[in-house]
């Protein structure tokens, strides 16, 4: 088990239902510690950009459209095995598939409008962390 650091973002769908704090306490509950958090409107380019990996999937240019609708919040979240540990409190892809307990079971609308996102690779993380955040950002 080692500290890590993974970048999270709260949905437009979750923002526009005033669920930032109900999703943060989970996280916290998790044993994630919210290191850095700032609340943007995305840009239609920034969209495309951070999710340029997906950019041959037939969802892409609705998932972008569907990320600039509203405000999101992007966070950096601290602690042991922190990926995993975020990935298991998020739950599934899509919120049919999420466990109980998690916060896309709980709070997702469908699998584009399901609430966070979080890195899936502690290499992934790095990049989407630098995306947003300056080291001088985190406060671990
Ligand atoms: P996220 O973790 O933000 O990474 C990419 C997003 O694409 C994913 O969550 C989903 O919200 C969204 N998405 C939309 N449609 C699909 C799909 N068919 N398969 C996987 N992801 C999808």
């Amino acid at each position: 088990m080692a500290v890590e650091r993974t970048l999270s973002i709260i949905k437009p769908d979750a923002t526009r239902r005033n669920l930032t704090g109900q999703i943060n306490a989970r996280l916290e509950e998790a044993g994630l510690g919210i290191v850095a958090q700032r609340r943007i409107r995305l840009s239609l380019d920034q969209a495309r950009q951070f999710y340029a990996v997906h950019q041959s999937r037939a969802f892409f240019n609705d998932l972008c459209e569907f990320m600039v609708s509203g405000p999101v919040v992007v966070q950096v979240l601290e602690g042991e095995d922190a990926i995993a540990a975020n990935r298991e409190v998020m739950g599934a892809t899509n919120p049919a598939n999420a466990a109980e307990g998690t916060i896309r079971q709980a709070f997702g609308e469908s699998i584009e409008a399901n609430s966070v996102h979080g890195s899936d690779s502690a290499e992934n993380a790095a990049t989407e962390i630098g995306f947003f955040f300056a080291e001088c950002d985190i406060v671990g």
